[in-house]
C-alpha cells in the first residue's frame, strides 16, 4: 500500500505517469466516469479549506466513487481530545482512500503509520502540500512544456508557505533547474531547504527581497499569499502582509511567455488587474488541481486506466 506525503514519495518517473494519466483526463474525462464506481474518499480536514478539499470531491465524484468527512477539527472526534492515530484507524473501516489537512507537520505522517488505507497529505503545517505541487507540476508543463531549463521565482511568504516547500522539494529534481526566491529577510526559506534541498543538490538560486529586479529573468512566478495563520505576533504579520503586490506594472517588466501561478487563496498580493493578463495562470491551475488528483487517486488506489 503507498501514501502521498511528501511529492519525493513517487519517482520522477512515477510523476510523469501520473501527469500523463492526469492529460488523459483532461481530453476524454467521460471515460472514466466509472472507474472508482463503490469506492470512498474520506476527506479529514482539521484546518480550513476551500479547493483542496473540494478538488479531492470533485475528483472522487467524477471517478464514479463517493465521499464523506468533516471540515473542521470542531465537527471531529478531535475536538474530544481523540488523537490523529485513533482517528485514522476508525476511518480506515468507512473508506478506501483519506485526503488529510492538518495544522501539524508530520501530522499525515503519523495518520499513514495507523492506517490501513492510502494516505494523501492535503497539507500538514507549514510542512508539505504534495497535491498542490502535483497541480503546479502538471500546470508548468501544460504552458511550457516541460519541466526542466527554466527560472523559476517563488515570491512572498517563503518561510511557512507549504506549498513553496514541496514544490522546490519536486522541482529540483529536473535538469538546469534555477530558483529566484523572492521575499522580505523574515520569511525567507527554512534553513532545511536551503540547505538540504537547494544546496545538497547543487542547485543555482539567489535569495532576494525586490520583485521588480528579479520579474525579467524568470520563466515561471510562483506567488504566494503571507500566512496569517501561522505568525505568533500579529503586528508582524501586518507589517509583512501587503510586502508584494503584483500589477500591471511588475508584469510589463516580465517576459512574453512567463505564466503567473498562485496555489489560492489571494488576499492582496496579486492585483485583480492581472487577471486579464494571458500570462495569469492560477485559475487555470485549479482545474489543473482536479485532473491530477483523479489521477493520484485512480493510482493510489491501483484502478486500471480505460482503453
Ligand atoms: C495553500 C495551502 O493551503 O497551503 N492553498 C491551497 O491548498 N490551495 C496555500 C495557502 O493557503 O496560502
Amino acid at each position: 500500500m503507498r501514501h502521498m506525503l511528501n511529492p519525493l514519495d513517487f519517482s520522477v518517473e512515477e510523476i510523469d505517469r501520473l501527469l500523463a494519466l492526469a492529460t488523459d483526463m483532461e481530453h476524454r474525462l467521460d471515460q472514466y466516469a466509472h472507474v472508482c464506481d463503490g469506492k470512498k474518499l474520506a476527506t479529514l480536514f482539521y484546518e480550513p479549506s476551500t479547493r483542496t478539499r473540494l478538488s479531492f470531491e470533485s475528483a472522487m465524484l467524477n471517478l464514479g466513487g463517493s465521499v464523506l468527512g468533516f471540515s473542521s477539527a470542531d465537527s471531529s472526534s478531535a475536538s474530544k481530545g481523540e488523537s490523529v492515530a485513533d482517528t485514522i484507524r476508525v476511518i480506515s473501516c468507512y473508506a478506501d482512500i483519506a485526503a488529510m489537512r492538518h495544522p501539524k507537520e508530520g501530522a499525515a505522517l503519523v495518520a499513514a503509520q495507523h492506517a490501513s488505507i492510502p494516505i494523501i497529505n492535503a497539507g500538514d503545517g507549514g510542512h508539505q502540500h504534495p497535491t498542490q505541487t502535483l497541480t503546479d507540476l502538471l500546470t508548468i508543463r501544460a504552458l511550457k512544456g516541460r519541466l526542466s531549463s527554466m527560472t523559476v521565482g517563488l515570491c512572498g511568504d517563503l518561510k511557512f508557505g507549504r506549498t513553496v516547500h514541496s514544490l522546490i522539494n519536486a522541482m529540483v529534481r529536473y535538469p538546469d533547474i534555477r530558483f529566484v526566491l523572492i521575499s522580505p529577510d523574515e520569511l525567507k526559506v527554512p534553513s532545511y531547504i536551503r540547505e538540504d534541498v537547494l544546496k545538497a543538490n547543487h542547485i543555482q538560486f539567489e535569495e532576494v527581497n525586490s520583485l521588480d529586479e528579479a520579474m525579467s529573468k524568470l520563466d515561471i512566478l510562483y506567488m504566494t499569499r503571507v500566512q496569517r495563520e501561522r505568525f505568533f505576533n500579529e503586528d508582524d504579520y501586518i507589517r509583512l502582509k501587503d510586502c508584494y503586490i503584483l500589477d500591471k506594472k511588475k508584469m510589463k517588466l516580465a517576459k512574453k511567455d512567463m505564466y503567473v501561478l498562485h496555489p489560492l487563496p489571494r488576499v492582496n498580493e496579486i492585483s485583480i488587474e492581472v487577471d486579464k493578463d494571458p500570462r495569469a495562470a492560477y485559475f487555470k491551475q485549479v482545474q489543473y488541481g482536479v485532473y491530477v488528483r483523479m489521477a493520484l487517486i485512480m493510482t493510489l488506489l491501483e484502478v486500471e486506466k480505460p482503453c
